[in-house]
Parts: structure tokens; C-alpha cells; sequence
């Protein structure tokens, strides 16, 4: 129902938008470029060459990937935009991830905003906001209120002696160039009571704090607290939205000690509020709960993170109806699976909700799940080794029972040759010792092969790129989530792909976005390795 509302509205909408002078709508995405062959009997586990081609996970148009996002919905129009820092930083441009946008109402079809910068970088190599970075925007009195981090990379030199400030632009439209506003007091940290004065003072999350009355701007920061350098949330309030008031640490981290918590965000579910910010160092995105706007924060009562390294600088927004949690999925270096991970990627977004016990739990938004199961893509089976039974005749329902350790019982499937497909499954198991799970670029079905793995001994799922013979309990995962298995329990799994980007999410509770060059086009397949497991109703979908 909502996900036809959400259509026809769409529609509607485009006409009512004014857009900017330069108003140019693209269409993300480009030509079918993909080879319609099949693999024979050998398998294919070769990575494609990176394509540019994505919808669901989008990056612009003329090529480029993005950072952080700061989402804004805009109730007037049902239009979720999507601000960005496109990285342009080391091209010839050399424009220093400015803001553009993308909107949205449907996360599968995106359109761009301006052809130019929605927020540029100064060309003033003394200007703090020499490099613009990452804010957020808030409408009040018609007006867009677009808060960013002004970051000069020339720090220290004779005229920069603050590397980062917090600055104000403001529009009069949400998909228009926003004004610089010359006589807003660049917001530096608080001096004499222990920050870092110079560097670290960033990602100004500015929010509505109708409880109290009055808005609240919180800013990543570095602080001593107590004799311990920690990375801070500190905590700014303003009546009007141009003179802000230092109002103390919001959040330190309680008892841990992250060196900074980047794009921190506050938001409040039914009567809970939450705290959620990007941990420098693990690219994890970690949440607190508290029943007040102003905590004290605690952990939730499960894992405190329902995704792994793939979401980074993430932050949600509402469309009234649900909220969604969105941020950036890493590139990695040379678009290999053996290059270190790159900043930028592509935007990969979840439905975010609450679950009873007030923990948060995320799943794929209902409009890209009814995108992906339009079509149903006839599965060729490949091949099977070990104990396998086809335990429901005429579907892809398999049991897979493999005795010992390394015993790979396996069933492989030919490539899908689709632009972008989703696979999904019903997982249950009786036992496992060891894992069990989807095979990704197989190459063999014992060995060099990428993993999608259940490891219920340690209670997480993990994408692995590590050749089986060399997996052990002490590898460290490429990316995972932490996970509660129990064997007799059926998971829900989907697995989306389009191009490079590989995002798995688990019985509707928790996700893992990877960046796998060799997942689309090539061979895969579900394995057990000493476990006793049940995959019911294999089947792939497109659009
Ligand atoms: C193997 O897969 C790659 C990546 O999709 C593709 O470029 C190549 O043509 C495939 N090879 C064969 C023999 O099908
Ligand atoms: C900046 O100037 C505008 C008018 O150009 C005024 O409305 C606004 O209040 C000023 N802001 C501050 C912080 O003084
Ligand atoms: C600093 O330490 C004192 C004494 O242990 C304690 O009372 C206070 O709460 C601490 N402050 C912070 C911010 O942790
Ligand atoms: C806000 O700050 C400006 C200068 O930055 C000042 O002129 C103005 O009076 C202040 N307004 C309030 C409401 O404090
Ligand atoms: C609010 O709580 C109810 C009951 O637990 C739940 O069904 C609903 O999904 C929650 N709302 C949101 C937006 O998560
Ligand atoms: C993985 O195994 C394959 C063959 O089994 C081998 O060619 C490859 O070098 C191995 N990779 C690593 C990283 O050990």
C-alpha cells in the first residue's frame, strides 16, 4: 500500500519542485553493459571490472563516489534528500568534497539536485572553510539552515590556526545553492577548559529539542576528561539558530574511549532516544539509548551495532511513516578485492525500527524489497559434492550435513547474469562446529573461495575473503556483526547485489554491507562445513 502511495507521490512531486537556475535531473545509472554469457561446467570466480552503472546503491552520474551523508526529509514535497560530500578531493578539480544531493522517495530510483555544488569549498587558501566537510540541515521559518564543518587542510600556517570551525549557509530551497553567511560566528571549541582548541571539532548535528524548547548542535570534538584525552560530543543550544551557547559534554563515551565519534546523531522512537555516531577507528557505527533527550546514555540491551564497516558516518531521517539509516559503503583502492579500503563509496540505506525490548534493529526498506522481487531469475544449479538432500522436490531447498572439519558440503549455482538481484533463503540449523553459509566468487567448493558465513560458536556473521584452508577462529573477519544464533531457529537471509556492492540482511534484524569485486557474475553457492544446516527456498530475484 505505502509502497504505491510513495509512487504516485513521486510523480507529483517533480512538478511542484522548483529547482535551482542549473536544475539538471539525471538519471543515476547508465546502458546494460553486462556480457549476457554463461559459464559451462568450470567455474568462473574472476572479479568483474568495476561498473559505474548502480541504482539501488547510488554514486553521481558523471562518476564519482561519495562520503558522509546528512539526510533531510522535506515534509512539504515527501522527498528525502540526500546530502553528500562528493569526493572530488584528489581529481584535478581539486574541490575538496563539496555538498551536492540526491532525492529520493522510493531508495531505488535517485535523482541528482544541481549540476553544481549545493556547498562549495572556498578557493581562499586562508578561508576556514578552504575545505567544506560535513554539517547537517534543518528547515525553520521556510528557511534551510545548512550547519557544516569548515576544514582548512593548509593548518598550521601563518594565516590558518584552527584546522576545523563550524560555519552556517542557508537557502531558501532544499535542491538550491546555499548562501555562505559571512557574519555567523565560526563556532570554535570552547577555550580554556580542555579541548583540543586547534583540530578536532567537527560534524555539527543540529536537531529540535521540543522537550526543552530550544535547539541543540552537537559537535564531534577531542576533550581531557579527567586526565584522559577522549573523543567528545559537545553539546551547543541556541533559541534561533545563529547564537549558540557552549552547554557541555553531551556524550564521552562512557567507559570506553573512542578517539573521536564522528557524525553523531541524536533521533527519538516512540518514547526512547538515541545516540548514534561512527567510530573512527573500527568504521563501526555504534548506538546508545536513553528515556531523556540529554541521557544519561547506556548501552542497549543486546549488541550495540547491527552492521559492520560498511555504513559508515551513518544517520537516519523520517519520512513520518519509518525511518532509514543511511551512510557510505568504502570503495576499496585500484576497485580490487586485494586493495585497502578507500574513503568514499556508495550510499547503501536500511529501514531502521525498534524492537520491543527498545533496541534498534534494521531491514531492507519495503520499496527496495518489492523493487527486487518484481522477477523471478531461473537458477541453474552447477554442481553439488557431499551429503546433500533436496529436502522440498521442485525448489532449491537443500540439507547440507558435513561430518568433520573441512568437509565442505556444498551445492554451487552458475553465475546470475543481472545488473543487480537479490538472493534470499531460509536458514535453520540442527548443529554446527564449525560454519555454514553462501559461497561468494567460487573458484573451487572447498577453498578459494569468498564467504558469507553463520558461525554460531561465536555468535556472528561474517563476510570472509580468507581461503578456507587458512580460516580459523583467529581470523580476523574483512567485515561482520555481531549475531545471536541458536540451532532449530529459521533466519530470514537476503543477499542484494548490484555490481561491487554486496549487502546481507539477516532475519530482519541486522545487516552486513561489504564491497566484493568478485561477487556479480561469477559462481556461488551455499556450504556447510562440520555442520548439519537446512537452506529452504533458494531463489534469486530482479527488478
Ligand atoms: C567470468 O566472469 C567475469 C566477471 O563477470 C566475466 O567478465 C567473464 O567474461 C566470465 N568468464 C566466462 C568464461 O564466462
Ligand atoms: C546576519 O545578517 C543577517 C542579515 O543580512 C541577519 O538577519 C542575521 O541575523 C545576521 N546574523 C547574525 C548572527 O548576526
Ligand atoms: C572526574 O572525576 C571525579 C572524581 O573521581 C568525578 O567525581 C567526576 O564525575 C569525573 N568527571 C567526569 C566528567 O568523568
Ligand atoms: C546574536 O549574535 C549577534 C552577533 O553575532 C548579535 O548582534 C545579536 O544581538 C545576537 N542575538 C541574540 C538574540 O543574542
Ligand atoms: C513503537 O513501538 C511499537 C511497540 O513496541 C512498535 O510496534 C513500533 O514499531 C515502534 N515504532 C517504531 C517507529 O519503531
Ligand atoms: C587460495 O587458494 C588458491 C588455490 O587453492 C591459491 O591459488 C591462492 O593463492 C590462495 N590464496 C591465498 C591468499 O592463500
Amino acid at each position: 500500500m505505502r509502497y504505491k502511495t510513495l509512487k504516485m507521490m513521486s510523480l507529483a512531486l517533480m512538478a511542484v519542485v522548483s529547482g535551482c537556475d542549473k536544475l539538471h535531473i539525471t538519471k543515476v545509472g547508465g546502458p546494460e553493459s553486462e556480457s549476457e554469457t554463461v559459464a559451462s561446467a568450470s567455474l568462473n570466480c574472476t572479479a568483474q571490472t568495476e561498473e559505474e552503472d548502480y541504482q539501488i546503491f547510488p554514486m553521481t552520474s558523471d562518476g564519482y563516489r561519495i562520503g558522509d551523508v546528512m539526510p533531510y526529509f522535506e515534509p512539504g514535497t515527501g522527498e528525502i534528500f540526500v546530502y553528500y560530500l562528493k569526493d572530488i578531493w584528489d581529481d584535478p578539480s581539486n574541490e575538496r568534497h563539496p555538498w551536492y544531493g540526491f532525492t529520493t522517495t522510493n531508495f531505488y530510483e535517485y535523482d541528482e539536485t544541481c549540476t553544481d555544488a549545493l556547498l562549495a569549498s572556498s578557493d581562499q587558501g586562508c578561508d576556514q572553510d578552504f575545505a567544506v566537510g560535513t554539517g547537517s540541515v534543518i528547515k525553520k521559518g521556510g528557511k534551510y539552515y545548512a550547519f557544516y564543518t569548515g576544514h582548512n587542510p593548509n593548518y598550521p600556517s601563518s594565516c590558518v590556526s584552527k584546522k576545523e570551525g563550524v560555519m552556517l549557509a542557508t537557502s531558501n530551497w532544499p535542491n538550491q545553492q546555499f548562501t555562505k553567511k559571512a557574519n555567523f560566528s565560526t563556532i570554535y571549541p570552547p577555550t580554556g577548559l580542555g579541548f583540543d582548541e586547534q583540530d578536532n571539532f567537527r560534524d555539527p548535528f543540529v536537531y529540535e529539542d521540543t522537550q526543552n524548547n530550544e535547539y541543540v548542535m552537537l559537535i564531534s570534538a577531542r576533550k581531557d576528561v579527567n586526565g584522559t584525552w577522549k573523543g567528545v560530543l559537545a553539546k551547543y543550544t541556541s533559541g534561533n539558530l545563529l547564537n549558540w551557547t557552549y552547554d557541555g559534554v553531551f556524550y564521552d563515551g562512557g567507559a570506553d574511549n573512542y578517539f573521536m565519534m564522528e557524525c553523531a546523531e541524536v533521533f527519538k522512537i516512540n518514547s526512547t532516544y538515541y545516540l548514534l555516531f561512527s567510530d573512527i577507528d573500527t568504521k563501526y557505527v555504534y548506538y546508545r539509548k536513553s528515556s531523556s533527550a540529554n541521557g544519561p546514555w547506556s548501552k542497549p540491551t543486546g549488541i550495540e551495532r547491527f552492521e559492520g564497516k560498511g555504513i559508515y558516518a551513518a544517520k537516519s531521517v523520517s519520512d513520518g511513516y519509518d525511518r532509514y539509516l543511511m551512510g557510505w559503503t568504502h570503495v576499496n583502492i585500484g576497485h580490487t578485492d586485494g586493495g585497502a579500503p578507500g574513503w568514499g563509496g556508495n550510499l547503501v540505506v536500511h529501514k531502521i525500527y525498534q524492537k520491543a525490548n527498545g533496541d534498534l534493529a534494521v531491514t531492507i526498506p519495503h520499496t527496495v524489497e518489492n523493487h527486487l522481487e518484481t522477477t523471478a531469475y531461473s537458477l541453474v544449479k552447477n554442481s553439488q559434492w557431499g551429503d546433500v538432500t533436496n529436502t522440498q522436490a521442485g525448489s532449491h531447498s537443500y540439507r547440507l550435513y558435513s561430518p568433520a572439519d573441512y568437509d565442505m558440503a556444498n551445492v554451487i549455482f552458475d553465475p546470475v547474469m543481472a545488473e543487480r538481484y537479490e538472493i534470499s533463503a531460509t536458514v535453520n540449523y540442527v548443529s554446527s562446529a564449525r560454519d555454514f553459509g553462501f559461497m561468494i566468487g567460487a573458484c573451487d567448493g572447498w577453498n578459494d573461495l569468498f564467504s558469507l558465513r553463520f558461525v554460531p560458536q561465536e555468535n556472528r556473521f561474517s563476510f570472509d575473503k580468507t581461503n578456507r584452508s587458512n580460516l580459523d577462529t583467529s581470523t580476523v573477519p574483512d567485515n561482520d556483526v555481531p549475531f545471536a544464533l541458536s540451532p532449530g531457529v529459521d533466519y530470514s537471509v537476503r543477499i542484494v547485489i548490484e555490481n561491487s556492492m554486496v549487502v546481507v540482511y539477516i532475519n530482519d534484524e541486522v545487516a552486513l554491507s561489504s564491497r566484493i569485486y568478485r561477487a556479480p557474475g561469477t559462481n556461488w553457492g551455499i556450504f556447510a562445513d562440520h555442520s548439519d544446516v537446512t537452506f529452504t527456498n533458494i531463489e534469486v530475484t530482479t527488478p
